[in-house]
Formats: structure tokens, C-alpha cells, sequence
């Protein structure tokens, strides 16, 4: 499948980010139309599209927008979720700096569908500069009647307020999301409530993915039935790839979905580095189960993934090579998963410290013969009995790299040291090397694991 150019259409451009630009290639075609239809229609559309939200689970984003009761006489909120904290993900930041009217046209279609008149973008604190790319482009929306009161003399009004997040992983989880916004701590909410019934200030409200929101034109202008000519049944359009780690070309690159990983990688990507053969690969990010070079061909879409083992996540694919440890690479996860974690519940505050502290004592030459069992059982412990998905996601990595790298871990438990091939660089010592590996946090005191 050919790469495509949907929502990274104006990347090329030099001032595809001004309204001048972004009106001169077409934009706002889709507001245009929607501003004519009544909003249940809009709902309809996108429900027939078959779009599925970009921010990792992949929920059905007409089916979400239905959920929205409307008749609580509260206001209803739509919030686009650009913390985009992820290991390894990168299309959302690309989106605002390159094209940040994609998004802003697309929450005005949404808000439409939705009956909202005020809405936020909760951006990471890091991403300044497409947070001013934002900035920019609100401004100029507001003075051009795209945003505020009476957009086009369509009789709609619709705010946009940008919000620049404190920096935490878990706020980029939806409900714990609304908290930071209101302006607490940032830590997941009990469903039920659904957001969508009681979500930001307790009042029915959308989070949606800057993804997916930008993709939303693009259906209203062109039509189900033209985003269905993409993709798969079950996952239709296209679809941003963030590819990392041992490539010739890393980037975001823009593909059907259900484009075979070996396509993506060996065509846009120009191949694993020279001399490098792929050994692991995360599909969707570091949450997402970790795949082999046996499952290169495999589909990226949501169902072939998933039949493949693992999740498709936010399609950030990291490659690499039998050149890296995968012991290494994952406690490199590990560690942010621990500093990440909320703390709100047991299974994920205690059990990402300990996998991290087990990790480590393996890489340093000092793991124990049942390190691998006691890995596998606190894993066990925290996927499933954990508040929210982060807990699920720190697990990811470690079970799959057992399950397909098991050998490795055994080596590096009874031999100390890693198989020959695998270069040294920061963070990876090898007793091969003769480098010694420092200690990446002060021992741990008996009986004690505060942070
Ligand atoms: C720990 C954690 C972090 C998350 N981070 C993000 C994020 O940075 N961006 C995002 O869009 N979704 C993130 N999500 C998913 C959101 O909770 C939510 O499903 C998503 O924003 C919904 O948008 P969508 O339906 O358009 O995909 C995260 C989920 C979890 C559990
Ligand atoms: S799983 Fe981790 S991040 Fe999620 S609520 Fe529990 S402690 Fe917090």
C-alpha cells in the first residue's frame, strides 16, 4: 500500500500553518459543509466512517460522540488530548507545529456534533513550540471569524482555550486528564462515570486525540465511503506511523492502516541501519506487547496486531536491531514507567519499583536464579489489578521480552553477560565490554521504597 497524504498533506509547505496557507490548500472545506448539516448527521457521518480514536485504545469516535447526553442542561466539553506522552510517539506535535488549523477546524466540526461551545487542547508542558504554532493559529481563527461568536455568520459560537500541562505521562489518561485540567493532582477518576456523562467540571464531555480530531475534515468533505477506501473493515483511513530506533530514516510517515510493518520500514523508512537485522519491534508504543522479526509482515491495524500478540496502540513502531539487549531497552521502560507511575494504587507504586530494582540487579551482574520467575509473578500481579492502564503497560514489555528473549535473560543470570553481537553504548554495559554499569539509582534502603 502506498503511502498516503491525508492528514500530513500540507507538511511540504512553508506556510501551510498560517490561515493564508491552510484556506489556499483547501482547508476549511469540511467546516464549510458541517456548518450546513444538523448535528445529529455530523455524528452519523463520522459514526459511518468507521474512524477509530488515534490515542491508543481505539475507540470508536462517532459511537463516543453519541454517548454525550444531550438534554442535562449542563454545558458539554470537548477536550483534545495532545499530552501525547507515549515512549516512542511523535504525530500529534508534528500535527500542530505543521498544520495546527487541521485540528482547529476539526474541533469546530466536533463541537457542532456535540452541541459544545467551549472547548480545550490540554498540551504538554514540553511541546512549546507547536504550543505557539497553537497559539498562532487560534489568534488568527478568532480574528478571522473562524472561532468565537458567530463563525461565518453561521449563527455558531465555539472557544478555544489552550492549556499547557504540568508534564506527567499519566495525565495523558483521560480522566486524569480533567483532574489536571481542573486543577488537581493529576490521577485517573473511577469509571462510572464515563467522562461523557460527568467528565471536565462534572458536565458531559469529550476527550478525543489530536489525531483523530484532525482527521475529522477530512470525512466530512470527502465522505465515509472515501475513508473506508482506506484501510481495513474494521480499521479504516489513514493512518500517522511515528518510526523510531535503528532505521535509516526515522519519522512520521502517513500510510493506509493495515500496511504491513515490513512495508513501512523497508520503503519510507529506507530499511534497519546497515548491517543491522531486526530483532524487536514495539508496534504502538512502549505499553504495547513487544513483536519479533517474525512478525514483520504482520498488518497495522488494530485487529492483525492484536492477532499478532500485542496492541496497536499509538502506532509509534520502535525498531531494533541484534545489535541492542533487550533487557536493557526494557529496563529502560521500566524505570519510566516507575518515575511515572501515579502512586494511586498498590500493584503499580509498588510493583513497577520492584520489576525496575529487579531489572537492574540483572544488567548488573547480580541476578538471582528465580529473578526471571519472581519478574513473570509481580507482572501477573499488577496487569489486571491495577486502577488504570498505565499499571497494564509497564508489564508489557518485560512478559513479551521473556517470552521471546528468554535465553538472554538466562545468559545474563548465570554466564553475566550478553549475547556477543550487542554493541555497548550509553546505559548498556556488557561484561564483554569490560565497562562497568553504574548504578542507575542509590541502592535500596532494607524495607524502604518511597520515592
Ligand atoms: C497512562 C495513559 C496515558 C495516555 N496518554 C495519552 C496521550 O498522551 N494522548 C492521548 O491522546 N491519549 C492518551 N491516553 C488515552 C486516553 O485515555 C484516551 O483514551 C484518549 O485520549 C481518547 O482519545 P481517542 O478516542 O481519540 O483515542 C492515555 C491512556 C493512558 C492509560
Ligand atoms: S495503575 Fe499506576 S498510574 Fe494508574 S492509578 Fe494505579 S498507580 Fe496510578
Amino acid at each position: 500500500m502506498p503511502e498516503v497524504q491525508v492528514l500530513s498533506q500540507r507538511y511540504s509547505l512553508s506556510d501551510g500553518h498560517t490561515l493564508d496557507g491552510y484556506l489556499r490548500s483547501g482547508g476549511m472545506a469540511g467546516l464549510r459543509v458541517a456548518l450546513d448539516m444538523a448535528p445529529a448527521d455530523i455524528i452519523t457521518l463520522v459514526k459511518d466512517s468507521g474512524l477509530r480514536g488515534r490515542g491508543g485504545a481505539g475507540f470508536p469516535t462517532g459511537v463516543k460522540w453519541g454517548f454525550v447526553p444531550q438534554d442535562t442542561g449542563r454545558p458539554i466539553y470537548l477536550v483534545v488530548n495532545a499530552d501525547e506522552g507515549e515512549p516512542g510517539t511523535f504525530k500529534d506535535r508534528e500535527l500542530m507545529e505543521r498544520d495546527p488549523f487541521m485540528l482547529l477546524e476539526g474541533m469546530a466540526i466536533a463541537a457542532r456534533a456535540l452541541g459544545c461551545a467551549r472547548s480545550f487542547i490540554f498540551i504538554r508542558g514540553e511541546y512549546l513550540w507547536p504550543g505557539i504554532r497553537l497559539e498562532e493559529a487560534i489568534a488568527e481563527a478568532y480574528t478571522d471569524g473562524w472561532l468565537g461568536k458567530d463563525i461565518q455568520g453561521s449563527g455558531f459560537d465555539f472557544d478555544v482555550t489552550l492549556h499547557y500541562a504540568a508534564g506527567a505521562y499519566i495525565c495523558g489518561e483521560e480522566t486524569a486528564l480533567l483532574d489536571a485540567l481542573e486543577g488537581r493532582r493529576g490521577q485517573p477518576r473511577l469509571r462510572p462515570p464515563f467522562p461523557a456523562v460527568a467528565g471536565l467540571y462534572a458536565c458531559p464531555t469529550v476527550v478525543n486525540n489530536v489525531e483523530t480530531i484532525a482527521t475529522v475534515p477530512h470525512i466530512i468533505e470527502l465522505g465515509a465511503e472515501w475513508f473506508r477506501s482506506m484501510g481495513t473493515e474494521k480499521s479504516p483511513g489513514p493512518k500517522l506511523f511515528c518510526v523510531s530506533g535503528e532505521v535509516v530514516r526515522p519519522g512520521n510517515y502517513e500510510f493506509p492502516m493495515g500496511t504491513p510493518a515490513r512495508e513501512i520500514i523497508e520503503t519510507a523508512c529506507g530499511g534497519m541501519l546497515p548491517d543491522r537485522a531486526l530483532k524487536f519491534w514495539a508496534p504502538g508504543g512502549s505499553s504495547t506487547p513487544l513483536l519479533t522479526a517474525e512478525h514483520y509482515d504482520v498488518g497495522m491495524d488494530f485487529e492483525s496486531i492484536s492477532a499478532a500478540g500485542s496492541l496497536l496502540g499509538t502506532a509509534a513502531m520502535m525498531m531494533f536491531s541484534d545489535r541492542t539487549s533487550v533487557v536493557d531497552a526494557v529496563l529502560n521502560w521500566t524505570r519510566f514507567y516507575e518515575h511515572e507511575s501515579c502512586g494511586k494504587c498498590t500493584p503499580c507504586r509498588e510493583g513497577t519499583f520492584w520489576l525496575a530494582q529487579i531489572l537492574e540487579r540483572i544488567l548488573d551482574r547480580r541476578g538471582r536464579e528465580q529473578d526471571i520467575q519472581i519478574l513473570d509473578d509481580l507482572c501477573d500481579n499488577i496487569f489486571g489489578r491495577a486502577f488504570c492502564a498505565l499499571g497494564d503497560g509497564a508489564t508489557s514489555p518485560i512478559k513479551s521480552s521473556i517470552k521471546y528473549f528468554r535465553e538472554e535473560y538466562v545468559q545474563l543470570i548465570e554466564q553475566g553477560r550478553l549475547p556477543d553481537h550487542i554493541e555497548p553504548h550509553a546505559g548498556v554495559v556488557t561484561e564483554n565490554s569490560g565497562h562497568h554499569r553504574p548504578h542507575s539509582r542509590p541502592p535500596a534502603r532494607a524495607g524502604a521504597h518511597a520515592r
